[in-house]
């Protein structure tokens, strides 16, 4: 196939991906199956790679994110990001009304829409593909976070048709739908990583994070409700959603024109119900004047346009009785008392059990049992007492007094400084913690030990065959069989998932020893640091302190592990087992480049992932920043400011060929 052609079947091939993935995640209306999309992909990736000349960042390909981010550029809103004016009550809805029929003789209309509850986003268009994605940030200037949203597949990276303007821009809300949500805080939740409180806090950490492989697995979605500036082809804000719409954008269906207040207040109404049965959040509904004529008439106050206002939902309550309090011990020990309610319905489930968080809020809350409380759904998985009904209390109720022992061991709990949960300190003899443990370690994104479930795990420690991970290890086939729903399949089962782990990766090794507040992603950030356990278990807390994202918490939290006589063994027993505690050297291709790090800047003819996977494989090193101890920066076309930066800090600039030069030619990377 030659180059040109290869073209003209790239290009049909995205187009043909671009309109399946709106039909999908725009429409919710597929017309082909799973199957043949991932055909069609598949063949753009083969042909992407290779004329690697001919990839671009409108790709579809380009959907999957990287894991080498370059921070985030400050960039100046053409039109700054404001807020809407907002109410709780139909009477001042009714008073904003009364202001706009001052303004005009004429008849004026309204749109209504849902008020989503995500994070504002800027998309700038030039001439159909996404240049830039613009956080709210202090509504002046926000970070370009294009590399996370291309991740998100219902903001088209290339419009349809042809009649949008050379130059645009468009906003929305970038939110994360309930079913990814969850799935989110389940996981996060298995990895003792702190759950995101709501919807929308996920979305907005989500955009914010540098590793875009990351963000295109949180499934995050989008609605377009804005279209800023002056002199658009349209003449009304519902005509410019509606070209949004027909261009590629996801556009909400629950929009629509009312001709008087009643008819804003009938669609408020609707939808304060109707809302509990989105797959989303929505707080509230945003009137907005219809004319752009009229809302260019009405204008601006410095904070927020005099064209519109958001009327927002009260968050939706239930009151019921308090029956009882459990405490629930974590695989880190930490307590967390959970009320056990009078069941009552809220937003469309039965609630039964609710979070009380901590000692403190108890504190507060005075909450009693047999008290009637107030459960409220933050978005949380489980709901959270907010209040208590005073009115309604028993004098004979006594305050609730919170336990000092460990529900499941008897270890009397302390609570470390700063720290706003209890603890039971017996690491090594409160049951759910070494359960708890050995779970976590033999996890789907841990070791992932098949035929090694929780309940496996549990009847293991029952039977006193396991209390650590290392005596996994020593498990015999014959142990294992006679045990109850055991037999011979299962235990061979178990033995070969075991023997399999001894292959998995150190960083996932790492994440798997259930070091405190070391979740995957920093597992990895120190895995690459030192590359081997040695290295890391020996490192001064300075060293851990360089490496990108560790904080005090987290080097505090690594050096007490590796501070701990029985950690020591455990690790000596694993090593001999055969675990993998350094970085595969296997991978190593050379060590042309040993000692040497490198920064990757603009753009280059293949992904930047492969360049860090190739500089790697030759022994050397990637950062993300220029600093004094860079050997080279890589530049590629449209290399920016980093240029400058190297030097100013004489770092040498290489190109492409100059680093294969480096590598030596011998070596075909
Ligand atoms: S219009 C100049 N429409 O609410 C007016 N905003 O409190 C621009 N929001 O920052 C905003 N849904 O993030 C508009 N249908 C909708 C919205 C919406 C959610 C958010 C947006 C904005 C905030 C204002």
């Amino acid at each position: 196939m030659t180059i040109r052609e290869a073209k003209i079947r790239i290009d049909a091939l995205r187009k043909k991906i671009d309109e399946h993935n709106r039909r999908y995640y725009v429409e919710s209306a597929p017309v082909i199956s799973d199957f043949e999309f991932d055909l069609l992909m598949q063949e753009l990736q083969g042909l992407e790679r290779k004329f690697p000349e001919l990839v671009n960042v409108a790709s579809p390909t380009q959907r999957v994110g990287s894991d080498l981010s370059e921070g985030f550029a400050q960039v100046a809103h053409r039109y700054p990001m404001l807020s809407l004016g907002n109410t709780y009550s139909e009477g001042e809805l009714r008073e904003f009304d009364a202001r706009i029929a001052k303004a005009f003789d004429e008849a004026y209309e309204y749109v209504c829409e849902l008020k989503f509850d995500g994070a504002s986003i800027s998309l700038i268009y030039a001439d159909g593909t996404l240049q830039r994605a613009v956080t709210r940030g202090d509504g002046v200037q926000g970070d370009d976070v294009i590399a996370n949203v291309r991740t998100v597949r219902s903001i088209p990276l290339q419009l349809q048709g042809d009649n949008f303007p050379k130059e645009f821009e468009v906003r929305g809300e970038i939110l994360m739908p309930h079913s990814s949500f969850e799935k989110l805080n389940r996981e996060r939740e298995k990895q003792d990583e702190v759950p995101f409180a709501n919807p929308r806090n996920a979305a907005s950490g989500t955009l914010k994070m540098l590793d875009s492989k990351e963000v295109a697995k949180r499934g995050l979605d989008n609605f377009i409700y804005y279209m800023p500036g002056y002199g658009l082809p349209f003449s009304s804000h519902y005509e410019s959603l509606q070209a949004a719409r027909a261009w590629g954008f996801k556009v909400s269906e629950h929009t629509q024109k009312c001709s008087d207040i009643n008819a804003v207040i009938t669609f408020i109404r609707r939808w304060d119900a109707a809302r509990k049965s989105l797959p989303y959040d929505t707080d509230g509904v945003v009137v907005k004047v219809n004319s752009f004529a009229q809302q260019r008439a009405l204008g601006f106050t410095a904070k927020t346009p005099r064209w519109a206002i958001a009327y927002k939902f009260k968050a939706e309550q239930a009151l019921t009785k308090l029956l009882s309090v459990d405490y629930q011990v974590g695989r880190t020990g930490a307590i967390t008392p959970v009320a056990n309610l009078e069941p009552v319905k809220l937003a469309g489930t039965v609630v039964k059990r609710a979070s009380l968080h901590n000692a403190d809020q108890i504190a507060l809350l005075d909450v009693r049992i047999g008290d009637m409380v107030y459960v409220e759904k933050g978005g949380e998985i489980i709901p959270k007492i907010v209040g208590v009904d005073a009115s309604k209390r028993d004098e004979t109720l006594q305050p609730l007094q919170y336990i000092s022992v460990c529900p499941e061991c008897s270890t009397p709990l302390v609570r470390l400084e700063g720290e706003a949960k209890h603890f039971c300190p017996n690491e090594s003899g409160c049951p759910p913690q070494i359960v708890g443990r050995i779970i976590h370690f033999a996890s789907r994104k841990a070791m992932n030990i098949e035929g090694l479930g929780d309940e496996t795990v549990e009847l293991l420690y029952k039977n006193g065959l396991i209390a650590t991970v290392g005596d996994l290890y020593s498990l015999r086939k014959s142990q294992i069989a006679r045990l109850e729903r055991m037999g011979d399949k299962s235990a061979e089962n178990i033995l070969q998932g075991l023997e399999n782990s001894k292959k998995v990766a150190f960083p996932r090794v790492l994440f798997a020893l259930g070091i405190r507040y070391v979740g995957e992603t920093t597992a990895k950030k120190l895995a690459d640091a030192f590359g081997s356990l040695d290295a890391l278990q020996n490192a001064t807390p300075e060293q851990l302190l360089e490496v990108d994202e560790v904080g005090e918490q987290i080097a505090k939290s690594a050096l007490a592990f590796f501070g701990e006589e029985k950690n020591q063994l455990l690790l000596n027993k694993l090593r001999e087992v055969g675990l993998c505690f350094a970085t595969d050297a296997q991978e190593r291709i050379s060590s042309e480049l040993e000692g040497l790090t490198f920064v990757i800047t603009g753009t280059l003819s293949r992904p930047r992932e492969e360049w860090k996977q190739a500089i790697e494989q030759h022994g050397g090193k990637v950062a993300s920043a220029i600093s004094g101890s860079t050997s080279y920066l890589l530049a590629g076309e449209k290399a920016g400011s980093k240029i400058q930066k190297a030097e100013k800090l004489r770092v040498k600039v290489i190109n492409e060929v100059q680093i294969l030069e480096l590598i030596s030619k011998k070596n075909n990377v």
